[in-house]
């Protein structure tokens, strides 16, 4: 957890001091623009600070974007010593990290991740990245001096962002039992948000992971539960379907194989979604779903390898036959 602190934005100018940054640049939206950035200005009075603001959306995180940062940078004497703050959600942390460990082979990076998908997930770990022929097709591993979680920002989130960002921390209730039980006392989604214990739980369980596995070789492929399947939804809907929404699905597909394969109680799963009205049945048909994945970059040459809860606290990585899976699909099909 070092670098990663949980503090209210007007702390950030003490995160400052520390790394002493020649300039500052932020780089935001202007939806988050719009309500956060004042709050950050005024907490780093001291320092000059540029602010760069880009349009709000996932078609914008890409090479012109990343390009427009550069060439900002570049126009305000931006150095090695410098410090880009990303303040957003997902698709600028990975915008403001990519540019950040490109620019100049690295300068000092900031994230203030504001959604809650950020938060838990997109903001800790170290991977940035633009899309290009591709989600996520060109990115680098680079960690930050630091991540500062005001987990405020999340009240003015809307419930369609919050629910997203959910359903990531339901994999981590699986992968965990202290998230579990936490999620458990937590009745609604907007009391997820203001439990301040219940994300820093979650990031716990992200750290713990990464730091075992900082390049995605092994253990780190744990965070792809739910995924499987996730992606493939994501995909079939020309992503329309928003990821979480997807990830939910993909996590009773994993529960259910869990079951049949070692007992896992998917019952628990099932509770923690619909309590928070996240989706439980497959939108597309089985065989489309299953053609889907075959295709995915994170299926190892062609087969279909899930993570699967044996229990709260314990997955496994396995190849799964397709007639299974199919059958699971069926089960979940709307
Ligand atoms: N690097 C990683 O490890 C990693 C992990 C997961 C996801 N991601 C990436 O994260 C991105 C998705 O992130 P996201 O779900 O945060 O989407 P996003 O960044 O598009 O944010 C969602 C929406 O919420 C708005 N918003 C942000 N903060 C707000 C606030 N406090 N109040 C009101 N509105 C606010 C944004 O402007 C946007 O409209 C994807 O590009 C994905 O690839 C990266």
């Amino acid at each position: 957890m070092e670098g990663i602190v949980f503090e209210k934005l007007n702390s950030l100018g003490a995160l400052l001091e520390p790394l002493n940054p020649f300039k500052v640049a932020v780089l935001t939206n202007t939806t988050v623009r719009d309500i956060w950035l004042e709050e950050v200005l005024d907490s780093i009075s001291e320092y000059e600070v540029h602010p760069i603001i880009i349009p709000d959306g996932e078609k914008y995180k890409d090479l012109e974007t990343a390009r427009y940062v550069w060439e900002k940078l570049i126009k305000i004497g931006f150095t090695r010593k410098s410090l880009l703050i990303g303040l957003g959600g997902g698709v600028i942390t990975d915008i403001a990290g990519f540019v950040a460990s490109t620019y100049m082979r690295g300068t000092l990076l900031g994230l203030i991740p504001t959604t809650l998908l950020a938060q838990v997930d997109a903001a800790i770990g170290g991977k940035t990245g633009i899309n290009f022929h591709g989600k996520n097709m060109i990115g680098t591993f680079y960690l930050p001096n630091f991540v500062l979680i005001d987990i405020m920002t999340l009240s003015t989130l809307p419930m369609v962002e919050v629910l997203n960002g959910l359903a990531e921390v339901v994999k981590y209730a699986i992968l965990d039992r202290e998230v579990y039980e936490i999620l458990t006392r937590i009745s609604s989604p907007q009391e997820a948000i203001k439990s301040e214990e219940l994300i820093r739980k979650s990031v716990e369980v992200k750290v713990r992971v990464v730091e075992e596995d900082l390049r995605e070789s092994g253990k780190r492929r744990i965070l792809n539960l739910g995924h499987t399947v996730g992606h493939a939804i994501e995909k079939l809907s020309g992503y329309k379907i928003k990821h979480g929404f997807a990830v939910s699905v993909g996590l009773v597909v994993a529960s259910k194989l869990g079951e049949r394969l070692y007992g896992f109680d998917s019952g628990k799963v099932y509770e923690l979604l619909k309590k928070f009205g996240l989706p439980i049945n497959l939108p597309f048909e089985p065989s489309k779903v299953l053609e889907a994945m075959k295709l995915d970059k994170k299926a190892w040459y062609g087969k279909i390898v899930f993570i699967i809860p044996v229990k709260i606290g314990e997955v496994v990585i396995e190849e799964v036959p397709e007639s299974l899976v199919l059958e699971v699909l069926r089960e979940v099909r709307e």
